[in-house]
């Protein structure tokens, strides 16, 4: 499915700031004879310096951008989120947060606001994210919203040094990972790279040898394999395409090393392991968006679409616990929502506003109903010398599904 022709033409500034990036992009193809690695082609698109998606300056989240994320339609996502960092602050006596890729700035505001409200604030709110150019926005969001809150907020420009108790919370921040793809073409496996024909990019399969890093049979996560990868292999399967995020097993490393204590809360769209790698998911996950179109072309106008892959949640699971973390809970964005007092405050936020009843009621059903974000969106919490129970899987914990 290639929604592309519906897609409106970008204006000629943002055409030729496109062609300045794919010169680029032709330019390593051609010093690396001939294809780069599909992630590399992600990574340039999305992150190369002063001219990919998410460090241009584009405006990207929101209505005027290309996509809106759950802290966009209502604060009550933040709110949530921020009950079950308060838990995990009380615990600890309090502590430090830090947020990974924090977009327009809104959910660390509605997090603090809330935050304050009950009476757990974090001694620092502190924000890293690959997109320096957001920073502008984040801090322009946090001084409309919680002036009196931004001297607690501190940018990094990389994870800290010193290890951090508290909370490290994500929201959409692994689908913007780049990806590696791979496909399976009468039995094969290789690995898709970019190419050129002409000026325009082009896929094609190289390294017909290439062997998966998923877990495999006598590993922990051995008995969770997708069905292709457990009945002999991929030999079935006359064309099968998806992705895996090899960078996974190292980010979170460094995110087990930057946590001394508390909670890495990340909440993303993507499945558990048997359901990513499903033999009807034949074309995998890529997906793009375009000023709020979605088609599945990433080699489209680099630069200036967002390109995302779903999250196999067993392999962010596996690299936790890899990496010394304890995996604390996993479940729908729906049930993590319910769990972390929902309804009490949207019964709160309906008292504080009643003339906004319609739209507050629209916003619960987008964040909740299954047709809408509430099974396609996952929370995943791994904890590092912190015990109870979340609060946020109360209703439902999925873990031991992954
Ligand atoms: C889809 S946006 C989500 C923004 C925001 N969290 C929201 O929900 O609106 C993804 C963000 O994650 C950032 N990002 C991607 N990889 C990252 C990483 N390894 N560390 C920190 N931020 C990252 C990107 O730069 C981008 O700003």
């Amino acid at each position: 499915m290639h929604f592309t022709d519906t897609l409106p033409t970008p204006p000629a500034e943002a055409l030729a700031h496109s062609e300045q990036l794919a010169q680029h992009i032709r330019a390593a193809i051609a010093s690396h004879g001939g294809s780069i690695p599909f992630r590399e082609f992600m990574r340039m698109a999305l992150y190369e310096p002063g001219l990919g998606y998410y460090v241009a300056g584009l405006r990207k989240i929101g209505v005027e951008g290309d996509f809106i994320t759950a802290p966009e339609i209502s604060p009550l996502f933040s709110q949530c989120l921020a009950n079950q960092c308060a838990q995990v602050l009380a615990e600890l006596g309090g502590g430090d947060m830090l947020e990974l890729g924090a977009g327009s700035g809104v959910m660390a505001a509605d997090m603090l606001l809330r935050l304050e409200k009950l009476g757990c604030l974090p001694q620092r709110y502190r924000i890293l994210d690959l997109s320096p150019e957001l920073r502008d926005r984040q801090r322009q969001t946090l001084q409309a919203k919680a002036p009196h809150l931004l001297a607690r907020v501190e940018w990094l420009d990389a994870l800290p040094e010193k290890t951090i108790r508290g909370v490290i919370v994500g929201n959409e921040v692994l689908d913007a990972m780049p990806v590696e793809v791979f496909q399976v073409t009468e039995g094969e496996m290789h690995s898709v790279h970019v190419k050129l024909e002409g000026d325009n990019f082009a896929f094609t399969a190289r390294n017909p040898s290439l062997t998966l890093p998923l877990s495999g049979e006598g590993t922990k996560a051995g008995e969770h394999l997708a069905p292709p990868l457990t009945r002999g292999g991929w030999k079935g399967f006359l064309s099968y395409t998806s992705e895996y995020n090899p960078a996974l097993p190292g980010w979170m490393r460094s995110m087990a090393d930057t946590l001394e204590a508390g909670a890495l809360l990340l909440i993303d769209y993507g499945y558990e392991q048997q359901d990513y790698y499903h033999p009807d998911r034949n074309e995998g996950t890529l997906i793009c968006h375009y000023q709020h179109r979605v088609h599945n072309n990433p080699l489209l106008y680099p630069g200036l679409q967002d390109i995302t892959a779903s999250v196999d949640f067993t392999a962010v699971a596996a690299a936790g616990v890899d990496a010394g973390l304890e995996l604390t809970g996993y479940t729908t964005q729906a049930a993590f929502l319910a769990s972390s007092g929902l309804e009490e405050l949207f019964i709160a936020a309906l008292d504080a506003n009643p003339d906004n009843q319609y739209q507050l009621a629209q916003q619960v059903r987008t964040l909740s109903l299954p047709s809408e974000m509430g099974d396609r969106f996952k929370v995943i919490a791994l904890s590092k010398g912190f015990t109870p129970p979340l609060i946020g899987f109360r209703l439902a914990n999925r873990k031991q599904h992954l």
